[in-house]
């Protein structure tokens, strides 16, 4: 059996990651890596290769960046002669990326089975294109792996036939269990003369928050009075930079006292920062998940969340980009302890594991 699995952008390279290594143990099976090139610079693609033991991607399509019409159909024609020459018997796409959307829309016209991991999430906000990207490789997939019990709702409230929908858990947990360890041994923190526990991390990157001069001038101001209290690391993803130095915003930004920029992180680094910070800031929405397994406080920085289970269950508080709200939740989150949170159902590190045993009925392997 041949499958391509597919990856475009960072956050797809740690949910590849735990089905290729459960994948290696069956001999029957002939995985091919497949990297759109989405995203090309070393610190938001390779050094998750190396961080993660991926392999090598067999095929890169080194598409590169561009509005979302030119990326997906540069994805869509340099994948269509892959798929034709390599006869696979299943792709396999992860997330919402437009190469996740490209790729699914190329395998359905050749009548190639699509297996989609992290099928059913939503966030109801079709202003968002990953929102976009996900109900349509939905509605094109023949598996449907969730990580939760929500997203399988979705699914079938989507009218998705229930014997295509398969709870299998949160792909990008079974990463962060695996890496924990080694990560945590690094306390990148002391790079920055930081303490654990005495530092907050920012990240932001989604369009609706960096795209937006008054968003975004918004939540500087909020940033620049929470780092006047404590120190806080913020790895500024590329659209953010090219954001900021469009508007004029990088100096001011460079001049707050308690403010750390740096490059985007590596997996191990980024996770050693998460684990030991106070509180997290973000816009992601891995972040959301990462933190609710870590146990430390999230304020999701947007009007809606794809991961509810993390507010239900976990450590996240959806506070918008308010900033009167934001210093309130920081406030009560301050006279808590550290989070205790449960793990959401399925959160366990075994989720590649029960993604490859569907496989295995679905295509009669051993
Ligand atoms: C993409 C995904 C988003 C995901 C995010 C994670 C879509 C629609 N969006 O958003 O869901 O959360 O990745 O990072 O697929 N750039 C570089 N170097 C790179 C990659 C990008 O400089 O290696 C710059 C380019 O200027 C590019 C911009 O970042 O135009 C945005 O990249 P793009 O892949 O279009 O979207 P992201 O914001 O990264």
């Amino acid at each position: 059996m041949k499958i391509i699995h597919v990856a475009g952008a960072r956050p797809n390279f740690m949910k590849l990651a735990p089905i290729l290594r459960e994948l290696k143990k069956m001999p029957e099976v002939h995985s091919i890596l497949l990297h759109t090139g989405q995203h090309y610079d070393v610190n938001m693609s390779d050094v998750f290769f190396d961080d993660l033991n991926l392999p090598w991607p067999d095929i890169n399509l080194e598409v590169g960046s561009g509005s979302h019409a030119f990326q997906t159909a540069q994805v869509m024609e340099r994948f269509e002669p892959v798929v034709l020459s390599e006869k696979p018997d299943l792709v396999l796409v992860v997330g919402d990326v437009n190469s996740t959307l490209a790729c699914s829309l190329v395998a359905a016209k050749l009548d190639i089975p699509i297996a989609h991991v992290e099928a059913g999430v939503r966030s109801f906000d079709r202003n968002m294109p990953e929102e976009i990207n996900r109900i349509v490789t939905d509605t094109l997939s023949e598996l449907l792996f969730t990580p939760s019990l929500h997203a399988s709702k979705n699914l079938l409230n989507q009218g998705i036939p229930a014997e295509k929908i398969y709870f299998v858990g949160n792909v990008m947990v079974d990463s962060l269990l695996y890496a924990l360890q080694i990560a945590r041994k690094r306390s990148v923190w002391k790079r920055w003369g930081l303490k654990p526990g005495s530092y907050a991390v920012l990240t932001l990157h989604r369009a609706s928050n960096v795209d937006d001069y008054e968003t975004l001038r918004e939540l500087l101001a909020v940033i620049a009075q929470i780092s006047q209290g404590q120190p806080v690391v913020f790895p500024v993803h590329p659209r953010t930079s090219h954001r900021l130095m469009d508007a004029g915003l990088d100096a001011l930004v460079q001049s707050f006292p308690g403010l750390i920029l740096c490059e985007p992180l590596g997996y191990l680094d980024f996770i050693s920062l998460l684990s030991d910070a106070r509180v997290v800031l973000t816009d992601s929405g891995g972040i959301q998940s990462e933190t609710t397994i870590l146990g430390v406080h999230c304020l999701t920085l947007r009007q809606n969340t794809e991961w509810p289970e993390t507010i239900e269950h976990g450590t996240n508080y959806l506070v918008g980009t308010n900033q009167e709200r934001i210093l309130q939740a920081l406030d009560e989150i301050y006279k808590n302890k550290r989070g205790q949170p449960e793990r959401p159902e399925g959160w366990d590190g075994k989720a590649a594991s029960r993604i490859v045993a569907v496989l295995r009925r679905h295509f009669h392997l051993q």
